[in-house]
């Protein structure tokens, strides 16, 4: 595990190296990709044994029999949330925006309302759109840099049309880690609205000291019946090139549209994927995502000191995630011109907030899931970039 070693991923067909000059047009000989949610750090040894385990092998024919992968699955769940999944409930899936789009599928019709909590994982509202349905915006509260929720002002908002809640859990952006108090609001919202409520977990094992983050399922057990957990081990591993998700469902009804759903699409495991979880899911695996937990906190406390020296600029304090949320408001500028100054002047590579939805306007998304002397570079970047503020 050596967290700051350089590795070179320019010409790897890496999204967010190889895509970062196409797309926002930061040169890649010298930009700093900051966006997509991948990390530049090799997985732990365990899960390159599995893949090269597989490549000496060198038949690479249908997956089968997911036993294995399913009771990793339960291990990782029970010894690190303190959640106990049953294998019956768990469907795998082509990641989890594929899942959020089954989801969509499954249990709403075209036109019916889909709720999330923005500014939220922008990739929720494109799916919900493309599929036909309409996306109901529930604003976050955006208390002295700390996203909050307001459920009377929600319940105002509803119309009778919603049939889902997409909650994010931990948050992304923002690293949000929901205390009980507020998953139990979330629950009791689904209730009184009557809406299958998604809770998308993927950010779980990113989670800083200090903070305790709470499964969905544990909660409430009244919510079960209309609760659908999505977890997976690419965002923790950095393996997100696999394309795998897991989507559990408790409620044998809800299961069952779902099922439907992946079987009329044709939806199956890919193998090197399922090797790769399933060697994650282990000792081995949690001791890497410890050290990386403790890396990635050193990474954001030198990101926010250097960025919150700049007059104007605002990071919010993650309590999770590696993703940094920071709120250009204060520099009085439009969003052009900070959005150049980062991108142009500073030749980083960011996420625009707006993708983000309602409240996202006045920020700009900072991935810090690289070795710490690219975050340093990035600081200096940006402290150069808006130094007629200080
Ligand atoms: C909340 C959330 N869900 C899902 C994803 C992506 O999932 P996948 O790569 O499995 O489609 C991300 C990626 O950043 C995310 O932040």
């Amino acid at each position: 595990m050596n967290f700051d070693e350089i590795i070179e991923r320019r010409g790897t067909h890496s999204m967010k190296w190889d895509m970062m000059e196409p797309i926002y047009g930061v040169p890649t000989e010298d930009g700093i990709p900051m966006w997509v949610a991948d990390m530049d750090f090799r997985p732990p040894d365990c899960v390159t044994q599995a893949v090269r385990a597989m490549a000496d092998h060198g038949i690479y024919g249908y997956f089968g029999d997911d036993t294995d992968y399913k009771a990793a699955i339960g291990w990782w769940m029970q010894t690190r949330h303190g959640w106990d999944v049953d294998p019956d409930w768990i469907f795998t899936t082509h990641g989890l925006v594929n899942g959020t789009g089954l989801c969509v599928d499954a249990f709403t019709e075209p036109g019916d309302g889909v709720v999330l909590f923005t500014p939220v994982y922008h990739a929720f509202a494109r799916v919900i759109r493309a599929a036909g349905r309409r996306v109901v915006e529930c604003p976050l509260v955006n208390a002295n840099g700390r996203y909050e929720m307001d459920f009377a002002a929600y319940d105002a908002l509803m119309t009778g049309e919603e049939r889902m809640v997409i909650l994010c859990s931990p948050h992304n952006p923002g690293g949000r880690v929901w205390t009980r108090k507020e998953l139990q609001g979330v629950a009791d919202f689904a209730r009184r609205h009557d809406l299958v409520l998604v809770s998308d977990e993927i950010h779980h094992d990113l989670v800083f000291p200090g903070q305790d983050h709470i499964v969905m399922d544990t909660v409430d057990d009244g919510v079960r019946d209309r609760l659908v957990m999505m977890t997976a081990t690419t965002k923790s591993f950095n393996i997100a090139g696999t394309h795998l998700g897991n989507v559990i469902i408790p409620d044998p009804d809800l299961r069952a549209r779902f099922a439907g759903r992946m079987g009329a699409l044709g939806i199956s495991p890919n193998s090197f994927g399922m090797a790769m979880a399933t060697a994650a899911y282990s000792a081995e695996g949690a001791a890497w995502i410890d050290a990386l937990v403790a890396y990635l906190d050193g990474n954001r406390q030198l990101f926010d000191a250097g960025v919150n020296a700049i007059p104007g600029l605002s990071s919010m304090a993650l309590q999770s995630t590696y993703l940094a949320w920071v709120d250009f408001a204060g520099t009085g500028m439009d969003r052009a011109e900070f959005t150049a100054r980062v991108e142009e002047n500073a030749r980083i590579a960011v996420n625009h907030g707006p993708t983000f939805g309602t409240g996202g306007e006045g920020f700009l998304r900072f991935n810090l899931a690289t070795p710490r002397s690219r975050v340093q570079e990035a600081v200096e970047r940006l402290q150069k970039a808006f130094a007629d503020l200080q």
